[in-house]
């Protein structure tokens, strides 16, 4: 175990940013904060990244894309960007923040998708929404999903129909992460200091965000040089990388830490989406190594001549080094970074290694 003082002498300091060098507007960009996600790398991590090793349009490749920071930096970047990942609404949100989308169209869905006032109360269509919704919250996200049938960019406004999804559950207001359970009464709120009741309405929210996502969505637009993405639905252990890839840019699931079905099941539940976490990775420890190595395994498989993978990780198991190995890797270099977590209610220090790794000469010979 590394003692903190030395820990601290191998921290690079350039990619280590305090709040003030690098304040939550710049880390939740334009497209970066469509929709919240936990276990999200900073889009500035994968910025110096992408300046070292990537070149303008070739192709990036991050087999477990999550939230899609890869790909949007990628087009932002210059690079045609892919990835892939198990959970249907991560791809959903990778594939809205990476698409294109034109103003005078997004006007003519927003007069389509605007909130009724006086919205009929329904019988809940599942379990789950009946539990975690006041009725007439319920209600307004139903109408809006009816609204989003028949728009340009369904797939924008169902991004936004989960956010206030998420923003109007009975949840309490400082534990939006993973609520245990519904709150129905009143209860002292942490986040807010004082007493605070349950949202009843979801009609504030879906007004809210609508705007706020036009405006993201065209900031990008603003900013990108490329606007070549794909995202793949499915299990990086079996799904094909394309080819040639330049570089591998990816942050993969930690053993037991976040689960990335459940952490999004309202949307799951209101757009019906279809549910893998059983080819999730990380749900446990057992077969974690060998899932990972199988991934990065195929992505060195993919990569072209001098092209690099780096692998974002808090490796405090120490599994990193056989992982690598056994995917045919190389490391080069490793990067410590301290992570400023200033939001939510997290505690202590946190660390986050970069491994940066080329494929494995020994490899590579006996594969020739
Ligand atoms: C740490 S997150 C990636 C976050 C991403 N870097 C971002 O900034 O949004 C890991 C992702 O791996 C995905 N994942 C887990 N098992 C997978 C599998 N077998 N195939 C593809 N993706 C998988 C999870 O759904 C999750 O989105």
């Amino acid at each position: 175990m590394r003692t903190q003082a030395a820990l601290y002498e191998e921290i690079d300091l350039e990619l280590s940013w305090s709040e003030a060098e690098l304040p939550e507007r710049e880390r939740t960009k334009h497209v970066h904060r469509l929709h919240p996600y936990l276990g999200k790398f900073v889009p500035q991590l994968v910025e110096a990244f992408l300046r070292r090793y990537a070149r303008p349009g070739r192709l990036v490749w991050d087999p477990f894309a999550g939230s899609g920071t890869t790909l949007v930096e990628a087009n932002a970047f210059g690079a045609r960007a892919a990835g892939c990942d198990v959970s249907a609404f991560n791809c959903l949100l990778g594939r809205v923040k990476t698409a294109e989308y034109e103003p005078g169209t997004l006007l003519a869905d927003l007069v389509a998708i605007s909130p009724g006032e006086e919205v009929p109360q329904r019988e809940a269509p599942s379990p789950y929404l009946g539990s975690w919704f006041a009725p007439r919250a319920l209600a307004e996200l139903l109408d809006f999903r009816d609204r989003i049938e028949g728009t340009a960019y369904p797939d924008l406004w169902r991004v936004v129909l989960s956010r206030a999804a998420r923003s109007a559950r009975l949840a309490r207001h400082f534990d939006l992460d993973f609520p245990a359970e519904p709150v129905r009464g009143e209860y002292v709120c942490h986040k807010h200091r004082r007493v605070c009741r349950p949202v009843e309405e979801a009609n504030k929210f879906l007004r809210r965000y609508v705007r706020d996502a036009v405006r993201r969505v065209l900031e990008f637009a603003d900013v990108r040089r490329c606007a070549e993405a794909s995202v793949l639905h499915g299990d990086a252990r079996v799904l094909d990388p394309p080819w040639p890839v330049d570089l591998v840019m990816t942050s993969p699931p930690y053993p037991g830490l976040i689960d990335y079905h459940e952490q999004h099941v309202y949307a799951f539940e209101l757009l019906g989406l279809e549910r893998r976490d059983e080819e999730e990775i990380g749900r446990g420890v057992a077969g974690y190594c060998e899932g990972v190595s199988e991934v990065l395994d195929r992505a060195r498989g993919a990569l072209a001549p001098g092209g690099r993978v780096i692998v974002v990780v808090n490796d405090r198991r120490g599994l990193y080094d056989g992982i690598l190995a056994a995917a045919g890797l190389r490391l080069e270099e490793r990067v410590v970074r301290h992570v400023n977590r200033r939001t939510g209610r997290r505690q202590g220090e946190y660390f986050e290694e970069v491994l940066v790794a080329a494929p494995a000469r020994r490899r590579v010979k006996a594969r020739a």
